[in-house]
């Protein structure tokens, strides 16, 4: 169930804050079980729905197509909204265009649940409280997920030297200057990229919040109450794997996960459970006391085909839904990219990304140009031409 979204826009293709507020409106609205079909349109074409439906002369912001009540039909309703309208009545109102389509989509919901504004005064009024209650709902919602930058591959970079460049403290503070909303940094037993002056370092720098990926182990939970991250994801851990390979076995290790989510608590750390997205995990992870769960988004990374993604993003999309029913902050990463993190970001429940790979990956690369204009300026200055 959710938002159905068509674009017909000449500048207009998607907006990515659009998805997550429709669907945000939609749960709020109390029918995250329904479904809602978007229409973000230009002005030549609303005029023509206009006309055409309500015989109405002239383009509009916004119109609402209510499913009559009998149809057994999961669908809520239309709403089509007119891009260029909302462009400029947010023009007008010195707003942001997301503000004033927010609005337009708040609106057009409380038609589609019933109410109606062009009656007497009483229904007016009625309109207007349901429409500021809605509002109101939703700024207590974030509309965008925070972004965690995983910094441990700037670390294997420096390991393969066993020196001291590239630092993933200074590339932390760039991080953070770039706008990111957290340092993700794993400590593994063997220590092979991340060391423990590392996240030293990190506590005693970062001005955002550090989470520590970690296993739950004794060493760990140590380290953790001395250095105090402001949250600790529980990952599972191998020696032989190169990446965490899948997520916590939580339904199987519910008791020993129980005992170190309590110690966590008692050195006043939150904690995040790192699980696939399937029910069981999800609901262990409930019981053993963690406010938060990190959905393993890899199965949706690597696959192969279209159908296969449609169908790991469903089960993502469903498995974020039940944990925040169940009160649990809903994170999600692993093996994001810059080609499929943007469809997940739609999902309302994911409130934080954790990425690291691809970013380091591309920050090499983008800035490899400049790496070595550098170096050719001091090779060069050597020679008399
Ligand atoms: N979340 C967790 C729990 C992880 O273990 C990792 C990998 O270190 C990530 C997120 C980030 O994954 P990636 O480096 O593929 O973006």
């Amino acid at each position: 169930m959710g938002a159905e979204i068509k674009w017909n826009h000449p500048r207009y293709k998607s907006l990515l804050f659009v998805d997550r507020a429709a669907q945000l409106i939609l749960k709020l609205a109390g029918h995250k079980d329904k479904e809602l079909s978007l229409y973000l349109t230009t002005d030549q074409d609303i005029a023509q729905i206009n006309q055409q439906w309500l015989g109405r002369q002239g383009p509009t912001n916004v119109i609402s197509f209510s499913q009559p009540e009998h149809t057994a039909s999961r669908l809520l309703g239309d709403i089509v909204i007119s891009l260029d309208t909302a462009e400029r009545e947010a023009k007008l109102a010195q707003t942001t265009l997301q503000n004033r389509l927010t609005a337009l989509m708040i609106h057009g919901m409380v038609h589609l649940l019933g109410y109606d504004h062009e009656g007497s005064d009483g229904e007016q009024i009625v309109f207007e409280k349901k429409e500021k209650e809605l509002i109101k709902a939703l700024t207590g919602e974030k509309i965008m997920a925070d972004l965690c930058i995983n910094v441990d591959h700037v670390a294997t970079v420096r390991q393969a030297r066993g020196g001291v460049e590239p630092d993933p403290v200074a590339a932390a503070v760039l991080v953070e200057l770039a706008g990111a909303d957290g340092i993700v940094v794993h400590l593994r037993e063997d220590r092979r990229h991340i060391q423990d002056r590392d996240v030293e370092l990190l506590r005693q720098t970062i001005q955002t919040r550090l989470t520590l990926e970690m296993a739950a182990t004794d060493e760990m939970i140590k380290i953790a109450s001395k250095v105090q991250p402001d949250i600790v994801t529980l990952v599972p851990e191998k020696r032989e794997e190169l990446t965490t390979e899948g997520g916590l076995d939580v339904a199987s290790l519910e008791k020993e996960i129980t005992k170190a989510v309590a110690r966590l608590h008692e050195a006043s750390i939150p904690v995040s459970l790192f699980v696939d997205p399937e029910p069981g995990q999800i609901e262990a992870a409930k019981r053993t006391g963690a406010e938060c769960i990190e959905i393993h988004t890899g199965r949706y990374a690597e696959a192969i085909s279209a159908e296969e993604q449609d169908r790991e993003f469903d089960q993502i999309a469903e498995m974020a839904s039940l944990a925040a029913d169940l009160g649990l902050r809903v994170h999600a990463g692993h093996g994001l990219n810059y080609q499929n993190s943007a469809r997940l970001a739609s999902v309302a429940e994911i409130v934080e990304f954790s990425i690291g790979h691809s970013v380091v990956s591309r920050a090499v690369l983008v800035g490899m140009e400049r790496a070595v204009k550098e170096m050719l300026s001091l090779v060069k200055k050597g020679r008399i031409v």
